[in-house]
């Protein structure tokens, strides 16, 4: 009776896909409770490397059930296009092992282009969304106007949805699709997916109950929480462990360990403040060692030096029990590496992220200088054979963060993983 959140600690990115296929293995069911095909979870096994933004990390497991659960929001053009892909490399993905909620929200290519019109609107204060139509089908569930996946076997349905929604006043004219054709492709997509639908909360109730061991892989970041991030510049749904109970329909209770995800450093992609941000050599530096570039858009993404004040609210946030470090051996080499543990603002010290978004644009990180080590890291296996001020360094997180540490990542590849005893 084990259920297992992944979260990441960051503004996403932090490698949570590569963690959720690692622990995958042991797991039963894979289920995603939030997002949508705004994610990109890279997972790479021997040559080969998949980028999944809808299917959980869970597939490339044949006897792992993967669920789609309610709180996400599908495009289900991307998600039959991501499952042809992966059937086209020999990946198995049938009605089976991947099962998708009735009552999880649809994105239609009205919420996609208003997502584009909304941030052309915005000018300087664009949030740098990924463009995919997540927040507009957020705004929809929310008012009440939402499309549901089965909603979508039933034409006057559909039709009736797409009125409340008053796509002729959100939407100028030039960008109006298709009404007729908009709504022959949704009831095509209703009845390919209809196979795969299921009660999640059901499902996983009873799949607990019998003992089964069941993981959470969430998407986005703690800091891109529409409640608990750097509001306004988020995503629209709540990536934190709690919004696991409200995505799939199950207890905090049920909840058993909660596995944060950090990067050895710090990312982030889209707009918004970034106290430890590096725009200058060093950044450059990490961007390119560390291969910073988007899964799902290819923007570039910032880099920063590790920010412990970010560490300490996604442990608060999320009730972390315990805490995987990735991409260290993008620190290899590096003689010094700077740690924030505090900010300055206006000549106050604060170790917390501050609610207001404008102190937090102002607020200056205050750094640890920790040395670095000339070591390749990429190889090791054992924890002892980590160069001692690696070592040092994963402590200090875990200090700082007040959470164990339990694995270390290396590298892209599964056995890139130093496992803590
Ligand atoms: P996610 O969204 O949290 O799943 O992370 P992404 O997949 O968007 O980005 C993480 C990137 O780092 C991917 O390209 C991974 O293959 C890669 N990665 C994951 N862990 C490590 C690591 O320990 N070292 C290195 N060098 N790359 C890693
Ligand atoms: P994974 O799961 C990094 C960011 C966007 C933008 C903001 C709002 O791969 O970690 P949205 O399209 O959600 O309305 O965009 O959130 N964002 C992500 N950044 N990783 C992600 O997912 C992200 N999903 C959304 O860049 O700043
Ligand atoms: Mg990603």
């Amino acid at each position: 009776m084990t259920i297992h959140v992944v979260v990441g600690t960051q503004w996403g990115d932090e490698g949570k896909g590569k963690i959720t296929d690692l622990l995958a293995k042991e797991a039963d069911f894979v289920v995603r409770y939030q997002g949508g095909n705004n994610a990109g979870h890279t997972v790479v096994v021997g040559e080969d490397t998949f980028k999944l933004h809808l299917i959980p990390s869970g597939i490339l497991y044949p006897n792992t059930v993967c669920v789609i659960g309610g709180g996400v929001v599908i495009d289900l053009e991307v998600l039959f296009k991501e499952i042809d892909e992966l059937q086209q490399r020999g990946i198995k993905v049938g009605y089976e092992n991947l099962k998708v909620a009735k009552t999880a929200h649809v994105i239609t290519p009205y919420h996609r282009l208003l997502d584009g019109q909304q941030e052309e609107k915005r000018k300087e204060e664009r949030i740098g969304t990924t463009g995919r139509g997540i927040g507009p089908t957020y705004a929809d569930k929310i008012a009440r106007t939402g499309l549901r996946v089965m909603d979508l076997l039933n034409a006057e349905w559909i039709m009736g949805r797409l009125k409340a929604q008053r796509w002729e006043e959100r939407l100028t004219a030039e960008k109006q699709p298709d009404h007729k054709q908009v709504v022959a492709d949704l009831l095509a997509l209703g009845q390919r997916v209809a196979p795969h639908l299921v009660d999640v909360s059901q499902l996983i109730f009873r799949a607990h109950h019998k003992g089964k061991m069941i993981l959470f892989e969430g998407a986005q970041g703690t800091m891109l929480d529409v409640d608990h991030g750097t509001y306004p510049y988020v995503t629209s749904s709540n990536p934190i462990s709690g919004g696991a109970c409200a995505g799939v329909g199950i207890g905090p209770n049920q909840i058993s360990e909660v596995i944060g995800v950090a990067k050895a450093y710090v990312t982030r992609v889209g707009e918004g403040p970034f106290p430890t941000e590096l725009k200058n050599d060093t950044g450059n530096l990490l961007r390119e060692r560390g291969a910073e570039y988007g899964t799902t858009t290819g923007r570039p993404r910032r880099c920063g030096w590790f920010d412990a004040v970010v560490l300490r609210h996604a442990v608060r946030v999320n009730g972390i029990t315990e805490l995987v470090i990735t991409k260290l051996d993008v620190l290899d080499g590096m003689a010094e590496l700077k740690v924030c543990n505090r900010y300055l603002h206006k000549g106050q010290v604060t170790d917390e992220v501050p609610a207001e978004l404008p102190v937090f644009a102002e607020c200056e990180p205050v750094y640890d200088s920790m040395p670095g080590w000339n070591e390749d890291t990429s190889g090791i296996l054992d924890y002892d054979e980590l160069p001692l001020n690696a070592r040092r360094y994963i402590n200090r997180i875990s200090e700082m963060a007040g959470v164990k540490v339990t694995l270390v990542s290396t590298g892209s590849r599964r056995r890139q993983t130093i496992k803590i005893i």
